[in-house]
């Protein structure tokens, strides 16, 4: 049988399958279709892609901010949490965005922002407008140290201190980012009923859920205290890291919030269909999990997907990774449903950090693991960082801190969707210069070529989508010799192999590894026949799935 298809009918579904089982991919809006000619990309860009989504296979869309903004950090600075940006459209566009979504069986998921507001928030205006403004307390408002200066040592991501003062009325406010992004004060419960009123707007339009930005970060230390030093700080890296983020990151008391949070989508949850929270982390794996929220009951009641990015960390080598699948599979609460991120807007781009052999291989890895994929966008045509000139640049991290590598315009350029004027992405001159590849490496190019990152997504997806195995099977570490990380997943009699060379050199696999019988259901290599005559041999980054002839599973039978 055709291992892409498979008897759903066997399977029952649940509200929770299309996050469990599904595929999230991330929209960069500004960056992925203009239909408007004005060189940004727009929701009317996103409707008219829709179907390149679908052909993709992937079941949920995260769209990054497209809320009115300033764009000082280009949407992730809010003046109004329930509206839609000009640049990106109306809210009659937004509604007719999540009809045609959901037509095709797309889920929409919105990006919400709540450590921080844009200084041009009507809420900030007035909290800043004077110190007994009854909105002066939804922000962060300190009076200077005693000799002068900020209140406290801690440091704002994107340069500079965390604090910044406002000469009006004499004190300082907070911001953990740029100085146009004020942070909300979660403590005060007024403001976290407007933001959760703010998450039931956008639920009442029929969105499927939320990516919650910085979450870790929105309760601060009640006393402000200093940050102790960072012992392992190196002189001439991101100053940022001059301090561990002690008491201003993952406190205790943010979890009781990611609950409330919680308990609002689940309001819109229904027996056919859940609302997911997203929460961005970056923490350790051991404080990750925490933020499934496992209470005295054995329940899980925090995020559903606290996004895991260790592999954008990892040291790409098979051992690092063998060790990591296996701590973070060992450290998930009961019940949680784990998850796997290979890129976003802030990171560089898979195919530029592991070289576009080894992206093949880390493709088939993402869409393999036991847990949630979520795909970044180009990343599905392998597309590259691509250098900025200086007076190009964009992103106000290199602009504020420049020179040292940690701008994100690099891996924000307009997607490459045909070999048309500017690749296809608008008519008008594009708000980020293009990738030099455009014009071969693109979507209708690798459309036509059964050897393209494309067609490997394409394939790998709708191998997940059809083989119960890895949409929702079981995960199980497999001991491999050298460069080979290899495991298995299975569901009920299913069981499949995966095989990962991560080494220059070719690798032999051990017969004690495979299937009986074994065929081939993918590999990076499009030229690898299903058969396996003789002994398997992986050439350098190569991957393959495994599966059996005999397997008596529905997807194989
Ligand atoms: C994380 C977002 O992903 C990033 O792009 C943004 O600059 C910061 N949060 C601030 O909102």
């Amino acid at each position: 049988m055709d291992p892409l298809e498979t008897d759903h009918e066997e399977i029952k579904m649940s509200a929770d399958d299309w996050w469990k089982c599904g595929i999230v991919y991330q929209v960069y809006p500004r960056s992925f279709q203009d239909s408007n000619g004005d060189g940004i990309g727009d929701l009317g860009g996103i409707r008219a892609r829709l179907d390149h989504l679908v052909s993709l296979g992937v079941d949920a869309v995260w769209i990054s901010p497209i809320y009115p903004s300033p764009m000082a950090d280009f949407g992730y600075d809010i003046s109004d949490f329930c509206g839609i940006d000009p640049r990106f459209g109306t809210l009659d566009g937004f509604d007719a965005l999540v009809q045609e979504a959901h037509a095709r069986e797309l889920k929409i998921i919105l990006d919400f922002v709540p450590n921080h507001t844009s200084d041009r928030h009507p809420w900030f205006v007035q909290s800043r407008s004077a110190r007994s403004d009854p909105r002066r307390d939804w922000y962060i408002w300190r009076d200077p140290a005693p000799g002068g200066g900020p209140p406290n040592n801690w440091l704002g991501n994107f340069g500079g201190p965390a604090w910044a003062f406002d000469p009006a009325t004499g004190q300082y406010y907070g911001h953990s980012f740029l100085k146009e992004q004020p942070d909300l004060n979660w403590r005060n419960p007024e403001v976290r009923a407007a933001m959760y009123e703010v998450l039931r707007f956008w639920l009442r339009r029929g969105v499927d859920g939320f990516r919650v930005d910085v979450l870790s970060q929105i309760i601060k230390d009640a006393q402000f205290r200093d940050n102790p030093p960072n012992p392992d700080f190196i002189e001439g890296q991101d100053p940022f890291f001059r301090w561990l983020m002690l008491y201003n990151t993952d406190l205790p008391e943010v979890q009781p919030i990611v609950a409330e949070m919680r308990r609002v989508v689940d309001e819109f949850s229904d027996a056919r269909s859940s609302r997911v929270l997203i929460g961005e982390l970056y923490l350790p794996l051991a404080r990750l999990v925490a933020y499934y929220g496992l209470n005295t009951e054995g329940m899980l009641e925090g995020v559903q997907l606290p996004f895991n990015f260790q592999l954008i960390a990892t040291e790409w080598q098979a051992a690092r990774i063998d060790r990591l699948v296996r701590d973070y599979e060992a450290a998930l609460p009961a019940g949680a449903q784990p998850n796997w991120v290979l890129g976003n807007h802030d990171r560089s781009r898979i195919a530029s950090r592991v070289g576009p052999r080894m992206a093949r291989l880390a493709a088939m890895l993402l869409l393999t693991l036991r847990g949630t994929p979520t795909l970044y966008y180009g990343d599905e045509i392998g597309m590259t960082d691509v250098p900025i000139p200086a007076d190009e640049v964009q992103d106000p991290f290199e602009k504020n801190k420049p020179g040292m590598g940690l701008g994100r315009d690099p891996e924000r350029t307009p997607m490459q969707w045909s070999a048309a004027a500017h690749a296809g992405f608008t008519t008008g001159t594009p708000w980020l210069r293009l990738a030099a590849d455009w014009p071969t490496r693109n979507v209708e190019a690798q459309s036509q070529d059964a050897g393209s990152m494309l067609a490997l997504y394409r394939r790998l997806i709708a191998l997940r989508r059809a083989q119960p195995a890895l949409n929702r099977g079981n995960y199980e570490a497999l001991d491999a010799e050298d460069e080979v990380l290899a495991y298995a997943r299975s569901f009920e009699a299913q069981r499949l192999v995966v095989l990962l060379n991560f080494g220059a050199t070719p690798a032999p696999i051990s017969p004690a590894l495979m299937p009986r019988q074994p065929i081939v259901l993918a590999s990076t290599d499009p030229a690898r026949a299903e058969s396996i005559e003789g002994s398997l041999v992986l050439a350098p980054c190569e991957g393959v799935v495994l599966g059996a002839v005999d397997d008596k599973g529905p997807a194989t039978r």
